[in-house]
Formats: structure tokens, C-alpha cells, sequence
């Protein structure tokens, strides 16, 4: 059960069909667009949507809001650095600015960073640098339908190969993304992180985590791997810190707050670098783009995080809905993880063609029938067509990603998800694709319009 009690509530849009229909025709079937006063239950992101606690508004309450040395910071600061064992700690307003500000400072442009799956902005980042980023997920992960505990993991053949191959010395840094939120949110066992590191070790190439679902990746770790069962999830979380040279961490996921992020490293130069462009681009050193309140507060949710009995119910809540879910007659990518579960829409409406979205059109129904609100990962993300609207390339599986907030919605509100699929299942070969008539050159998903096919 929930190791809390609710304390203050919001009240939820209820909408109707008629309203959502309206709706979606006005946003020309981009959810991107709705207000989110038109959308009742909320499943988009798992980031920055997590539910405060108590001891964290009482925190915020005590926030040092100086602009250099605040007390906010050094408490920040603190436990960071317990946590991590990092002695560098730069705070940034979210994921992506730790991801600028450290792979502006790492990366010259021409060099390769290896991961076993960059998230989108990670990518992007590495990319403005003038660099290269290249995924290499385990070959397990390729399986949807396998419950291997561990997809997460890099291919640790494809890491030495190539870190010994010809275009090993441009490799500038190795990512281990935990969990692994482009594949699936699999975690990453503790063994291949052992192994990852020391092949970049021996190669002198600085391995870094990304580290926005550290806890979650843990509590998997006590569940799965072998000699890890009598640890809790903290102490497997301070051993991966420590078996990195650094981390960046968009803290709107595994800090249960709703914005911040930092940077920890070992290395004091490479800090001193990084600490120059936080100053000249997210803030001073001791906030970092953030209030001193956010600092207390992300502070406190770093340490709330990692208590089994908060995991326990989270990885609980999240199989309830998995199995309400395989019970409507749909696929998830197995096995479910924390933080989201992955629909596979391409089974569900064999009939529509990649380049009709069969994920978007899953997403709209889920829309049209629940007020629910979710996120297409196929080929409307990845794909890519002629200006006919014929297929030039199609994303490997056709996804729907229904990311759970942190202590926000209950199983109640999950049922309705779950019936609302059943709904779906049930007439599965009377729903439609679309096809897009705008688009934007990158991140189309963001600003496409559609239409019914
Ligand atoms: N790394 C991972 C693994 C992420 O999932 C995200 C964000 C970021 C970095 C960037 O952090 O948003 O604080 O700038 N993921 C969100 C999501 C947006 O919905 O999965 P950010």
C-alpha cells in the first residue's frame, strides 16, 4: 500500500466525449497542444509532475534565498556529495542544462560519445557539441515481449569494440543512462556497470551517469541481481555513483521535485570548466539557475527516494496497471519497469501501416474514450516520409509510453486507464491512422498537425 496519506488534493478535469472530440480536432490531433484542463489523467511525463511531500514544502519553507553561499546550497551540496561520493557538485535547472553545460566542457567537436541509449536531449546535446552519439543497447533489449530483468544494459562486446577499434581514441565518454528511458526503462545491472567502467577505465575514457532514475534502477538491482538482495536500495545507488567518474541528473524525475538538476564529478578540472559556463549561463555556482527553496527541496527528495517502502509501492502500482493492462488483451514491453509502461500499438492495430502512426492513433483513442493523455514513441517520433506521405524509414516497434507520476494518481485512477483499453481492445480493427499535414523539420512530434486517414 501507499507508505503516505494524502494531506491536500487537486481537483481532476472531467471532460466529455463530445468536449474531447471538440478538442482534439482544435489541437489537429497533437495531445502536445491540449491545455492540460482539458486532459484527466495525465500520463505524458514522468518529469517534474511528481506530488511534494510534506517534509519537502517544509523544507522549501526554509530556504536560504541569498544569491552567493546560501545555506540552501551547502545542505544541497551536502547531500549530494553523501549521496554520489562526487566532491564537485554544480546545481543546474534541469536535466538538459547538466547535459549542456557538461558536454560543453568535455566534448571537443569531432569525438563519439557511446551510451547504451542517450535520451532524446542527451543526444541533441551531444550533438550541438559537433559530436557524435552512438547507442548500444544489450541485443536483449530488441525482444519486446522477453522478461529478462536486465534490458538495459549496453552491449559491453559493441563497448570494447569500440573502444578498441579505429574510432576509438575519439570517444570522449561513455553514458549509462539508469533506468534506461529511450529503451523501455529496463535498468542496467550493477554487473555491467562494473564491466562498462572498467573497459573505460582501462581506455582512460570518463564514464558518466545519467543518473534521472538512479533510485528506481536500484530498487530493481535488490530485486534482480544476484547478491544484491540484502541491499538496500540507497547503498546500491551510492555503489553505482561510485563506480562512475560523474553524473548528471535531471532531478524532476528521481528528486521529486518539479525542477532542478545537477552536475557531480571527481574531476576538480573538468569542474572548474563546467562551473565557468553554469556562471556565465544557468547562474552562480551556489544556485545554478534554481531558488534556494528548489535546492532544500530536491535536496530532501533525494533522500525520500530511495525508501523501499516508496519503491515497493511504486514498482507495485506499476504492475498493477501492467497486468491490468495485459488483461485488456494489450502487449506492454515487458518486463514493466517503474516509471512508464510501453504499449505496443503496432500489435494492437496490425492494420494501420507505420506511416499512419499506429502509436498516435492509440494515443488519440486513449484520449477520445479516457481524457488520458500519453506519449507516441514509433514512427511519428522516429520515422520519417516523402513529401507524398510515402514511408522512407520507420521507427523498429510502434510504442505508446504511459509515464506514472510520483505519488500522484492511485489505482483507481489506473483502473480507469486499464478499463479504458479494454474498451479500446475490443474494437481494435475499427480505429484509424493519420497522416500528417504539417510539420516542423526536427522534433516533429512536438508541432505536427494530423488528420484521420
Ligand atoms: N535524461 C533522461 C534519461 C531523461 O528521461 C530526461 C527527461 C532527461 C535526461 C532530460 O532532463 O527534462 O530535466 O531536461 N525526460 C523527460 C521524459 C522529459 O518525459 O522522459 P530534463
Amino acid at each position: 500500500m501507499e507508505p503516505y496519506r494524502i494531506k491536500v488534493v487537486e481537483p481532476i478535469p472531467i471532460t466529455t466525449r463530445e468536449q474531447r472530440e471538440e478538442a482534439l480536432k482544435r489541437v489537429h490531433y497533437n495531445l502536445f497542444d491540449l491545455r492540460a484542463d482539458e486532459v484527466t489523467i495525465d500520463l505524458l511525463s514522468d518529469s517534474g509532475t511528481g506530488a511534494l511531500s510534506a517534509a519537502q514544502l517544509a523544507a522549501g519553507m526554509e530556504g536560504d534565498e541569498s544569491y552567493a553561499g546560501s545555506r540552501s546550497f551547502y545542505r544541497f551540496r551536502d547531500t549530494v556529495a553523501e549521496l554520489t561520493g562526487y566532491p564537485h557538485i554544480l546545481p543546474a535547472h534541469q536535466g538538459r542544462a547538466a547535459e549542456r553545460i557538461l558536454f560543453s566542457s568535455l566534448l571537443e567537436p569531432g569525438s563519439i560519445v557511446l551510451s547504451n541509449t542517450h535520451f532524446d536531449t542527451t543526444r541533441a546535446n551531444v550533438e550541438l557539441a559537433g559530436c557524435q552519439a552512438r547507442d548500444l543497447p544489450c541485443p536483449q533489449a530488441r525482444n519486446l515481449d522477453s522478461e529478462e530483468p536486465f534490458k538495459g544494459n549496453i552491449d559491453l562486446e559493441a563497448l570494447r569494440r569500440e573502444l578498441a577499434g579505429a574510432d576509438g581514441p575519439k570517444v570522449a565518454a561513455v553514458v549509462m543512462t539508469i533506468t534506461n528511458n529511450g529503451g523501455g526503462g529496463q535498468p542496467v545491472s550493477m554487473e555491467n556497470l562494473r564491466q562498462a567502467a572498467d573497459l573505460c577505465r582501462r581506455h582512460g575514457v570518463p564514464l558518466l551517469l545519467d543518473a534521472a532514475r538512479f533510485a528506481e534502477n536500484a530498487w530493481l538491482v535488490t530485486r534482480h541481481e544476484a547478491g544484491y538482495q540484502d541491499r538496500t536500495p540507497r547503498q546500491v545507488a551510492e555503489e553505482a555513483f561510485r563506480l562512475a567518474d560523474g553524473c548528471m541528473m535531471s532531478a524532476k524525475k528521481d528528486g521529486i521535485v518539479h525542477i532542478g538538476g545537477f552536475i557531480g564529478l571527481k574531476d576538480p578540472e573538468l569542474a572548474e570548466k563546467c562551473e565557468r559556463l553554469l556562471i556565465a549561463t544557468e547562474g552562480f555556482a551556489t544556485y545554478g539557475g534554481l531558488a534556494g527553496r528548489d535546492l532544500d527541496m530536491m535536496a530532501q527528495g533525494l533522500l525520500e527516494v530511495t525508501e523501499p517502502s516508496y519503491l515497493a509501492e511504486r514498482a507495485d502500482i506499476a504492475a498493477h496497471l501492467a497486468q491490468r493492462v495485459r488483461v485488456a488483451g494489450v502487449d506492454i514491453l515487458e518486463p514493466p519497469g517503474l516509471h512508464a509502461l510501453y504499449l505496443n500499438a503496432g500489435r494492437l492495430f496490425p492494420h494501420i501501416p507505420a506511416h499512419h502512426y499506429p502509436g498516435h492513433a492509440l494515443s488519440c483513442q486513449l484520449y477520445l474514450e479516457g481524457g488520458i493523455r500519453s506519449a507516441e514513441l514509433g514512427s511519428l517520433y522516429l520515422g520519417e516520409e516523402d513529401e507524398d506521405g510515402n514511408p522512407v524509414k520507420s521507427a523498429p516497434y510502434e510504442l505508446v509510453r504511459l509515464a506514472l507520476p510520483r505519488r500522484v494518481y492511485t489505482r483507481s485512477h489506473y483502473d480507469h486507464v486499464g478499463r479504458t483499453l479494454e474498451g479500446i481492445a475490443k474494437k481494435a480493427e475499427s480505429v484509424g491512422g493519420f497522416r500528417i499535414v504539417d510539420q516542423s523539420p526536427i522534433l516533429r512530434h512536438f508541432r505536427v498537425k494530423l488528420q484521420p486517414v
